[in-house]
């Protein structure tokens, strides 16, 4: 095995950071950065965040080209590891790209709002973590504010995330009776200090909980942690390595984001205990990260980079070999050769020019529509990665064109949106309607907005009589001829070509279902 390569892959660490909007993922973010070196001051990466709120902000803010991609893919240094941390636009109506996003990294990091518990998005994104058992870290935040006993929280994360909690840090109390934590494996109390910005204790290091000392330190709140980790002890998860790798344990964390509280002690474990680059699958076989022949898969395309020049980068995350500046590899799904001449690689705050990549890394492509999301690059082996699914879409509209006359430029711009990823197209068999179909609703105005802008096409959007969308397949070509006859003025085709029943609500979703047992219907559909 080349040396280098091996050090360089096993000292990346790719993940991405889920929650539901306000847990503090954010707040969380920038500290990261901070302790990375790639931001020298609180407030750059929040400040980006306000906009996001509105749509018209986050439209006038898309036009300052650029800062939604730099905010998205962040590489900085810790410890000697080389972190790339994956984040989407925080905004809940830009939902399916944070999905896309989960599937190029190795591990997640998910935020919870102690006072909230899990919460709706939460619920949503593990989902999308357990399609490829993601390694999830869990950091409690907010543990400076009043919020649910840290029982319940694990409970609640237990029970509804369906996944086994091992705590690695313990609290004590919370809001104003905030005091520290205690540290479970190392077995060690961190005091809790707003004014500090909650460091480490330089004095006194308490290996004891027993320890008189701690009676003076934490008063009556001694007995109640005394109580606790001997409940731990008994009735707790004690953590296992290979259980968190493979999804079915987290780690837990407490702290407070915003006091820089238990952050670090979080980073700490999260390098040592977060899984390196790991082996990616294809339609032939598994692609391990230490194989010395490059290949690499586009899994987000952002469009209007450079305002001048219509272009659009493609991401691709790098899953075997050495990426060097003007490499020359092979994109399969055209079947051409294609020189990687002028890749970038996003810091945190600005982008700069790659000389070389490694596995785990992500790369932007700068592009003029041949590259889709889902495609796949090497340098000699030709292969197909799997595991990008397309996720079917929970609002739909149909759009209505101003101008008659410009029925090309906007099926020219739909197709392009739709193969961008930032909409879904759907093209019924019965008429010539164009239907988008979308994750959050806030898509359908970008969408018009960027038909206007990029395409010259004066479009609206209106109400459709659907509720629900699946992709539809069998074995049986009988079953399927006989659905598409019943159903003919419900089906569509997808800016894939893929078949998809358009239910006009979930009753007649759920008859067809019945009616037709040999027809499956899919939520999700692999991006080929
Ligand atoms: P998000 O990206 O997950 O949406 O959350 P974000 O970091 O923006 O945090 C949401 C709110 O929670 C912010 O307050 C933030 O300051 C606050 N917050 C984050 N971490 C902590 C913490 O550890 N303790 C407490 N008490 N609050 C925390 P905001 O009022 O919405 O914004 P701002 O006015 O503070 O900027």
């Amino acid at each position: 095995m080349n040396k280098e390569l091996k050090r360089e892959v096993d000292k990346r660490r790719t993940f991405g950071i889920i929650s539901h909007p306000d847990a503090g993922k954010t707040t969380l973010t920038e500290k990261l950065l901070l302790y990375g070196g790639a931001i020298q001051m609180a407030g750059s990466v929040k400040s980006r965040k306000a906009a996001r709120h509105a749509t018209s902000d986050w439209m006038a803010m898309e036009q300052e080209r650029g800062i939604s991609v730099t905010s998205s893919v962040m590489k900085f240094e810790y410890n000697g590891y080389e972190i790339n941390l994956l984040d989407t636009p925080g905004h809940q109506d830009f939902s399916e790209d944070t999905y896309r996003v989960l599937t190029a990294v190795d591990s997640g990091l998910l935020v919870i709002d102690v006072a909230k518990g899990v919460e709706t998005q939460t619920l949503k994104l593990m989902d999308v973590c357990r399609l490829r058992n993601t390694p999830i870290l869990t950091f409690i935040n907010k543990l400076d504010r009043e919020g649910l006993d840290p029982f319940a929280v694990m409970a609640d994360i237990e029970e509804r995330l369906k996944i086994e909690c091992a705590p690695l840090t313990w609290p004590i109390g919370m809001g104003s009776n905030f005091k520290g934590t205690w540290n479970l494996y190392k077995n060690e109390l961190h005091l809790f200090s707003a004014v500090h910005g909650g460091k480490r204790q330089k004095g006194d290091v308490f290996k004891d909980p027993n320890d008189p000392r701690l009676d003076e330190i934490l008063g009556e709140q001694v007995h109640q942690l005394r109580e606790e980790l001997e409940l731990l002890q008994g009735a707790g998860n004690p953590f296992n390595l290979e259980r968190y790798r493979k999804g079915e344990q987290t780690p837990v964390f407490f702290g407070s984001a915003i006091n820089n509280f238990g952050v670090q002690e979080m980073l700490d474990s999260f390098v040592e205990l977060a899984p390196p680059p790991q082996p990616r699958p294809t339609t032939t076989r598994d692609v391990s990260p230490y194989e010395d022949d490059f290949s690499g898969v586009v899994f987000k395309i952002q469009a209007n980079m450079d305002k001048n020049h219509r272009d659009r980068i493609a991401f691709m995350r790098i899953c075997s070999g050495k990426f060097t500046r003007g490499m020359k590899v092979k994109h399969h799904r055209v079947g051409k050769d294609f020189t990687i001449a002028n890749a970038t690689i996003f810091m945190a705050q600005d982008r700069t020019g790659v000389e070389e990549a490694y596995p785990g890394d992500i790369i932007g492509i700068h592009n003029h529509g041949t590259i889709k999301i889902g495609d796949t690059f090497t340098d000699k082996e030709p292969l197909k990665f799997v595991g990008i699914p397309s996720f079917s879409p929970e609002h739909f509209r149909r759009v209505q064109l101003r101008d008659p006359m410009k029925r090309k430029q906007l099926q020219k711009g739909l197709e392009q949106l739709a193969e961008e990823g930032a909409v879904q197209l759907f093209r019924p068999i019965a008429n010539s309607d164009y239907i988008l179909g979308a994750v959050g609703l806030l898509q359908f105005d970008v969408i018009v907005h960027r038909l206007l802008h990029e395409y010259a096409v004066n479009a609206l959007y209106e109400p459709v009589s659907v509720t629900t969308a699946r992709w539809i397949h069998s074995e049986d070509k009988r079953a399927l001829d006989d659905f598409s006859d019943y159903y003919r003025s419900d089906l569509a085709i997808d800016a894939e070509d893929c078949l998809a029943y358009l239910a006009p609500n979930p009753w007649k979703l759920e008859s067809a279902i019945e009616r037709f047992p040999k027809i499956v219907f899919s939520t999700t559909r692999e991006i080929s």
